[in-house]
C-alpha cells in the first residue's frame, strides 16, 4: 500500500482560508532526475497568497497544493540513474517555476518531487527558519542591489517597506557593500528599530515627506537609485523622489496586499518629469529572472546567496513556526501588520501518517 501525507490543498482559486483543506495524498514517486523531499520547513509569503486568489503572475491548475516558492527538507530518495545530493543531505528547493516552464509541486504537504537541479544543499549550522527562506527574499535583495541596479559603493539607495524581510536583507547587504539606504516605513514605530537595524536614514510616510526628506539626504536633485515593493501613492513619490537619469525597480505592490483597490494598484507617474528628466520605472520578478537564466547560474546565484547567510552577511529574520492544522492561523499572521515574524509550517520527524 502507497504510503500517505498530510497536504494543504487549495480546491479552487478564492480567499485561502476558506478554499485551503488538509488532505491525505500518497507519497510521490522521484522520477528520473528526480528527488523525493522530505519537507522540514516552509514559509507563507505574500506571493504564495496571491497565487491562491489567483492574483500572481502565473496561474496553476487547481487543485493545488499550496506554497509555491520555495522550502527546505532532506533527501530522501532518488529517482532511477539519478545523480544528486545524498541521501539524507539537507536541502533547499527553490521551488519558484521559471515563467513559462516546468512547475515545481507545492510546498505545503510533508514530501515533494524536485528537479535535483533545483536543489541547493545547505550546512547543518544553518537552522530551518533561515534555510527554508533562502531561495526567495535573500535572492532577491541580492539581484535588485547587485544586478538589477548595479548601486556601487558610497551610492545612496532609496527602498520603501524598509522593515520586510527583503528590505532589512537590502539594509544588510548594503552596509556590508558599502552602499548607503533610505529606508521608507509607514509606521513610527519602525524607525528606531530600522535605524538600530543599520539603516543610515529612515523616512517615516506617517509623518515626514518623503520628497523633502530624501532631498534633504540625497541631495536637491534627488536619488539616482530605489527599489519599491509598495507602489500606488508610495511608488509615484519614490519616482519623483529620483533625480534625472534615476531608475526605480517596481517588484511589490503592498499598499493593496490584497490587490483589490485598483487605484492602489497604480502608480501615477509625472510625464514631464519622466520624459524631460529621463527617469526610468521598471519591474522586477523574481519568476521571470528564474525563466531567463539558466538552471547553472540560478544555483550560482543561490549559492552566493548561501555564503552571504552562512558568513553572516546576511541574517533572516527567524520565523515562528505552525503546524499546517493550524494554517487559518498562520495565513491570517501572514498577512496582519506589524506582524514580528513570517509564519512558517514546520514538519516534526516522526509526524508523517
Ligand atoms: N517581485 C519579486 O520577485 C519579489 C520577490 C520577493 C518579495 N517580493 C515582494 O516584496 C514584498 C516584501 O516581501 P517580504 O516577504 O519581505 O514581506 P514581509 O517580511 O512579510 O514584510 C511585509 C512588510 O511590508 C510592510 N508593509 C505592508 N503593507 C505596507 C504598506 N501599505 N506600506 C508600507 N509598508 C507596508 C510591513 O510593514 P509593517 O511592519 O508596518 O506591517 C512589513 O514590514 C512583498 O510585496 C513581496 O510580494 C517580490
Amino acid at each position: 500500500m502507497p504510503r500517505s501525507m498530510r497536504a494543504l490543498v487549495a480546491g479552487k482559486v478564492g480567499e485561502p482560508t476558506d478554499v485551503l483543506r488538509l488532505e491525505s495524498r500518497p507519497v510521490p514517486t522521484p522520477e528520473a532526475g528526480q528527488a523525493l523531499i522530505r519537507v522540514k520547513a516552509t514559509p507563507i509569503h505574500a506571493s504564495d497568497l496571491h497565487v491562491l486568489r489567483g492574483r500572481y503572475g502565473f496561474s496553476p491548475d487547481f487543485p493545488t497544493v499550496g506554497g509555491h516558492m520555495e522550502c527546505m527538507g532532506r533527501v530522501e530518495a532518488l529517482g532511477p540513474d539519478t545523480e544528486g545530493p545524498k541521501i539524507g543531505e539537507r536541502v533547499v528547493v527553490a521551488a519558484v517555476p521559471a515563467v513559462p516552464g516546468p512547475h515545481v509541486a507545492g510546498t505545503w504537504q510533508e514530501y515533494l518531487v524536485a528537479d535535483t537541479r533545483r536543489l541547493l544543499p545547505v550546512p547543518d549550522h544553518l537552522s530551518d527558519s533561515t534555510a527554508c527562506q533562502l531561495a526567495v527574499n535573500p535572492l532577491t535583495a541580492l539581484l535588485l542591489v547587485t544586478r538589477e541596479l548595479d548601486v556601487q559603493p558610497g551610492e545612496w539607495l532609496l527602498q520603501t517597506a524598509a522593515g520586510s524581510t527583503v528590505g532589512r536583507l537590502v539594509i544588510q547587504l548594503s552596509r556590508h557593500l558599502g552602499i548607503r539606504t533610505i529606508n521608507v516605513v509607514r509606521r513610527r514605530g519602525a524607525v528606531e528599530e530600522i535605524k538600530a537595524f543599520g539603516g543610515d536614514e529612515v523616512i517615516c510616510t506617517e509623518d515626514e515627506d518623503l520628497l523633502q526628506r530624501v532631498a534633504e539626504t540625497a541631495g536637491p536633485a534627488g536619488v539616482r537609485k530605489a527599489v519599491d515593493c509598495v507602489s500606488g501613492p508610495v511608488g509615484a513619490q519614490v519616482s519623483q523622489a529620483l533625480a534625472p537619469g534615476g531608475e526605480v525597480v517596481v517588484y511589490g505592490a503592498l499598499s493593496t496586499h490584497r490587490q483589490t483597490d485598483p487605484a492602489a494598484l497604480t502608480i501615477p507617474l509625472q510625464a514631464r518629469s519622466v520624459i524631460y528628466e529621463t527617469k526610468a520605472v521598471r519591474g522586477f520578478w523574481l519568476n521571470r529572472w528564474f525563466g531567463t537564466v539558466s538552471p547553472e547560474d540560478a544555483l550560482g546565484a543561490l549559492s552566493q546567496v548561501r555564503s552571504l547567510v552562512a558568513e553572516e552577511v546576511l541574517s533572516i529574520p527567524q520565523g515562528q513556526p505552525f503546524p499546517l492544522e493550524r494554517f487559518a492561523e498562520a495565513v491570517s499572521l501572514a498577512e496582519t501588520p506589524a506582524h514580528d515574524a513570517k509564519p512558517l509550517f514546520v514538519f516534526k520527524d516522526g509526524q508523517d501518517s
